[in-house]
């Protein structure tokens, strides 16, 4: 059936409608392409390469350009999906205009057609000016990995009543500067609920339980690939899967099995 291009617009109709959205991560235009065809409404280029792409141990060293990279890889797959760039560390936390900049880069050089910005404060005068120029901005509250050193770890933020009071006033402060969702990464399952139902835009939850409008996954975790985590369904076990194709592939070269003259040619 043929597919009308997802824009953010429709991401907000669609809660409106009561469809709940479906987001992943992806990082080139491989991955983009086979999750784009399947049917997915929003693909991130998530910070999160920082750890899985690139294998730092937090996302604060992943640099613009390198998102910016990405992003552009990833955008050459995807034809339906809004495609969501993430700000990285630093460039949405220096000035109004070094925010602006970088999202116009984003645009411009990686394709992204929204963008997303960690945390609410001292984020919310970009937000409102970016939004008025035109580029549709994802927020992300609860925990928030670049804000890992302050939190002091990877753990449940919203938990006490005054950070989950300010969750609900930081969501509300972001829906009143423009933005079209906000992602609720791991918080309680109670307080994604009370936040989606303050809201017109949709939320999209991470580890943030079943009634936030739509759901996110790093795509590397939903496929098996790396650590296990409590609010990640595996939808394929890629660790043992690639495992096993590796193993197998080592043997048939061993075996000289491979290439077969099938795999081969004649001149
Ligand atoms: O960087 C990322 O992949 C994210 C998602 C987990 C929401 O921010």
């Amino acid at each position: 059936m043929a597919r009308n291009k997802i824009t953010a617009p429709r991401i907000v109709e669609m809660k409106r409608e009561g469809v709940p959205i479906a987001a992943l991560t992806a990082y080139d235009a491989t991955f983009a392409a086979v999750q784009d065809k399947a049917g997915l409404d929003i693909i991130l280029v998530g910070d999160s390469a920082g750890m899985v792409v690139a294998g730092d141990p937090d996302t604060l060293s992943i640099t613009l350009d390198e998102m910016i990279f990405l992003c552009r890889n990833a955008s050459r797959g995807v034809k339906h999906a809004l495609l969501v760039g993430d700000m990285p560390f630093g460039s949405a936390q220096l000035s109004t205009e070094a925010t602006i900049s970088a999202a116009v880069r984003f645009m411009k050089e990686g394709r992204a057609e929204a963008v997303k910005v960690e945390g609410a404060g001292p984020a919310l005068a970009a937000i409102r000016r970016m939004t008025a120029m035109g580029i549709p901005i994802m927020g992300h509250l609860g925990l928030t990995p670049q804000s890992v050193n302050s939190f002091g770890g990877y753990g449940l933020r919203g938990a006490t009543d005054i950070e989950a009071q300010r969750i609900r006033d930081d969501a509300l402060a972001l829906q009143d500067a423009g933005v079209f969702s906000i992602v609720l990464e791991k918080i309680p399952i109670e307080l994604a609920r009370v936040v989606t139902e303050d809201l017109d835009v949709p939320t999209i939850g991470i580890g943030a339980g079943p009634h936030c409008d739509g759901q996110i996954l790093v795509s590397y975790d939903m496929f098996g690939l790396g650590p296990k985590f409590r609010f990640v369904r595996r939808y394929l076990e890629g660790d043992r899967l690639i495992d096993g194709a590796v193993r197998k592939y080592i043997e048939d070269v061993r075996n000289r099995d491979f290439p077969s003259e099938d795999e081969s040619f004649a001149g």
